[in-house]
């Protein structure tokens, strides 16, 4: 299948970017070159194997990040404003502003080293040793690993599954309300890691009654916000004044913007005791953001919002080409394609080497992805197995190909 054979393209919606500025360069992207030693998502696996695994995009910086950094390295690379750059808070106030965080108080923003420092800090400074942590799965792997490894255990309410053609996955209420006994913390992802759902109006409103009635605080992390393929305006968990004074929520440019290299996140909230208490639950061992990491988030916010637009309108490209191919050639793979994010959750239970299906993929596909188990804390991984989670954020040829491995390896059809 080449992509002349692809049904045509959902037409992107009025007011949204077009992805033609984007496509010379990300049509054309040469694996030998994005195979530098610098690159943890190209050297990971042998040659030759295609990775679809850990969320980086394979595209290049975004070019008033990369004059914006070239400029700084003029400056040299003293220490930046401590507590935190004022033109990238007043940036980044005003971005989350359009997401309904308006009226942060001014102790209400600390920038970290990271969003997951950040996890790791919610949770120690909100939660005890022994205490349950509710958590929705399948999930970011860290929101469990920083609930085990500091000596909490995780109070874990599966998701519900989509049923049916255009279906999506769910919050499962009556899980929530089961896994939720004895919890004083909830983690949420929205965006969610790795299914793509945006939290919608009437899900938020549901879910800050349940935190609200249950007196529960609430850790949102919002990294995935700008990726969303939809026009809505973005709504964070904490644009409600009901919940503001028991929510930290963490942001950052690293996936929007492609930068994890350089490690910057910000928490967020609008009562300051809150976000002193978890900024020092991890103390001296937090760090501070490093100079090129402020640079780069201030360009982003002031001049990364063309860049954005085009690369957000290929990504949705990518995912359209996705739906298509599975439909076409793959209609056994269950999938609810992502509303934001360029992670799709694959449901790839119905094959009969689903038991091992990521060493299947990289054995006879020569593709890497991310293992369904990992989604999801001890025991209940094995409720994942089966799934996969792939990044699409790569060439269209290159994606093409590797759809193309997974079908020929897969077999298109599966008897009963
Ligand atoms: C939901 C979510 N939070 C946090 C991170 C990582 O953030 P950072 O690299 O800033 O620690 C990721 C990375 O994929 C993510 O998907």
């Amino acid at each position: 299948m080449t992509q002349a054979d692809l049904p045509e393209l959902t037409p992107l919606t009025p007011g949204t970017a077009s992805e033609a500025g984007a496509t010379d360069v990300y049509g054309s992207l040469d694996p030998a070159a994005l195979r530098h030693p610098d690159s943890l998502k190209w050297t990971a696996f042998p040659e030759g194997v295609i990775p679809l695994w850990v969320a980086d995009m394979d595209y290049p910086v975004a070019p008033p990040i990369l004059d914006a950094l070239h400029d700084r390295l003029t400056r040299g690379l003293g220490y930046p404003q401590l507590p935190g750059d004022p033109l990238l808070n007043a940036a980044l106030r005003e971005r989350l502003a359009s997401h309904g965080l308006t009226d942060l108080p001014p102790e209400g923003v600390a920038f970290l080293p990271g969003v997951v420092p950040g996890i790791y800090a919610s949770v120690a400074g909100l939660t005890r040793p022994g205490d349950p942590v509710l958590s929705m799965t399948p999930v970011y792997h860290p929101f469990h690993l920083a609930v085990t490894e500091q000596g909490r255990r995780v109070a874990a309410a599966p998701l519900r599954e989509p049923e049916g053609t255009g279906a999506r996955w769910e919050i499962d209420w009556a899980a929530l309300e089961t896994a939720a006994q004895g919890c004083g913390l909830l983690l949420l992802c929205h965006p969610h890691n790795p299914t793509g759902r945006v939290w919608d109006a009437a899900e938020l409103a549901r879910l800050r009654d349940f935190v609200l009635e249950r007196g529960l605080y609430v850790m949102s992390d919002e990294l995935h916000a700008e990726l969303r393929f939809t026009s809505q305006p973005f709504e964070a968990f904490a644009a409600d004044p009901r919940v503001r004074a028991r929510t930290v929520t963490l942001t950052g440019p690293a996936k929007a913007y492609n930068t994890a290299g350089l490690g910057i996140g910000a928490m967020v909230g609008h009562d300051p005791e809150l976000v002193r208490r978890v900024r020092a639950a991890a103390g001296g061992l937090m760090g501070h953001p490093s100079a090129l990491s402020v640079t780069a988030w201030q360009a982003a916010l002031r001049a990364g919002g063309p860049w954005l637009a085009e690369t957000v309108a290929y990504l949705r490209g990518n995912r359209d080409v996705l739906g298509a191919f599975l439909a076409a050639r793959l209609p056994w793979v269950r999938c609810a394609l992502p509303q934001a994010t360029y992670l799709a959750w694959l449901d790839l239970r119905a094959h009969p080497r689903a038991g091992d299906i990521q060493q299947f993929l990289l054995d006879e596909a020569r593709i890497a992805v991310h293992n369904g188990p990992v989604f999801a804390p001890g025991e209940l991984g094995a409720r994942y197995q089966g799934f996969v989670r792939l990044n699409f954020a790569t060439s269209r040829p290159l994606l093409i190909e590797a759809l193309e491995r997974m079908a020929d390896a897969l077999g298109e059809t599966i008897s009963a």
